[in-house]
């Protein structure tokens, strides 16, 4: 994958918003269910409870709503609208298509699967549009991942759960906030990770977690090689919340400590498209991330996909903005 090209308009994100379904299911919820225990799940995932129920629209709308509001936009402004789910209402129509006419927005609208790393591949797509000419793009990540969850099985029930979170992306003079990324894929792995049309979610948790490592520090090696940063440069990185131990592997694998290392899968699981935006934001409304701080977002996920890009961070995005 080539890196950016120089001159091209880039973006900053200069709004933000997250929703979860109200329902909390704990791992003691689930010992009631099959044969587990809360501290298996803990010790082999880092998962405490995750939230469950709704629809991927509904949770859309709902964080989408809050990110166009902190960014004070106005509505006819925003050009399009990229939903990152492999979790959609229906089949046809894009469930993007739902979000938008709830949210009173009339521009381009598209769903975009890439499983769990499906927010960065929506990062750049938005930026690839921002580069074309667009002004204000509302990316979304949502996944209801409890409705193609089979609840027998142990095996993946303790791990995946529902959740959405939103930005608003803006066009600015110059480069903007993204300095490299990198796009994935190896359709060879896919068979360790997918859910037939209808179906539930079947995966070789192993195979995944092997692979899962060794994609994510190649992926965040390449966008950094691209932006011409070094690891030392990273003050905090947001990846895919999978599973802790996945994460733990890799920021050792990358020299990192894991107080570098955004997390919030204890709270919400594995919630695929939004995981990576819940934690962004989780990160930024704690005062976690500063002005011009290096932030390094790496998922992974079925296909098996890989994605990650490198910002720095403006915490003055407005000002920026056109
Ligand atoms: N509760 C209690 N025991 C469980 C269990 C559960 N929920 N699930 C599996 N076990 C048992 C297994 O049956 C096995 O028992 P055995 O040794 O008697 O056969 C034992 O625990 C170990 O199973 P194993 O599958 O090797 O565990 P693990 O350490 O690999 O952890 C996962 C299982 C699923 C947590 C782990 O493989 C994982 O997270 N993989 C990555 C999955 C992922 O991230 N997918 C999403 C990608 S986007």
């Amino acid at each position: 994958m080539p890196a950016t090209r120089e001159g091209v308009r880039g973006a900053v994100i200069t709004g933000w918003g997250s929703a979860l379904p109200e329902k909390v299911l704990t791992n003691h919820d689930l010992e009631k269910m099959f044969d587990t225990d809360h501290d298996w799940i803990v010790d082999r995932s880092g998962i405490h409870q995750r939230h469950v129920g709704g629809l991927t629209s509904a949770l859309s709308i709902e964080s989408g709503r809050q990110a166009l509001e902190m960014s004070g936009v106005d509505l006819a402004d925003i050009d399009a609208l990229v939903l990152a789910t492999t979790t959609p209402d229906r089949a046809v129509p894009a469930t993007a298509s739902t979000v938008q006419h709830a949210l009173g927005l009339r521009c381009g609208a598209f769903d975009l699967n890439a499983a769990c790393s499906g927010w960065v591949y929506g990062l750049i797509n938005a930026h690839g549009l921002i580069a074309m000419g667009a002004e204000k793009v509302l990316l979304i990540g949502t996944d209801t991942l409890s409705n193609i969850t089979d609840w027998t099985d142990r095996g993946t029930a303790i791990l995946f759960a529902d959740g959405s979170a939103a930005s608003v992306i803006e066009a600015v003079d110059g480069p903007g906030q993204m300095l490299g990324w990198d796009l994935d894929s190896d359709g060879s792995a896919e068979k360790y990770l997918y859910a037939e049309l209808g179906g539930n979610l079947l995966m070789e948790g192993r195979e995944v977690f092997r692979r899962a490592v060794r994609i994510m520090v190649d992926s965040a090696t390449k966008s950094m090689k691209h932006a011409g940063v070094s690891i030392d440069d990273i003050a905090l990185v947001v990846p895919h919340q999978a599973n802790i131990r996945i994460i733990s592997a890799s920021m050792d694998r990358l020299g990192l400590s894991m107080d570098k290392a955004a997390i919030v899968l204890d709270r919400t699981g594995n919630t695929s498209s939004a995981s990576i935006p819940l934690a962004l934001n989780d990160a930024l409304d704690n005062g976690r991330i500063s002005d011009g701080d290096l932030v390094l977002f790496v998922g992974f996920g079925a296909g098996m996909s890989a994605a990650s890009a490198i910002v720095r961070w403006t915490t003055t995005a407005q000002e920026h903005t056109k």
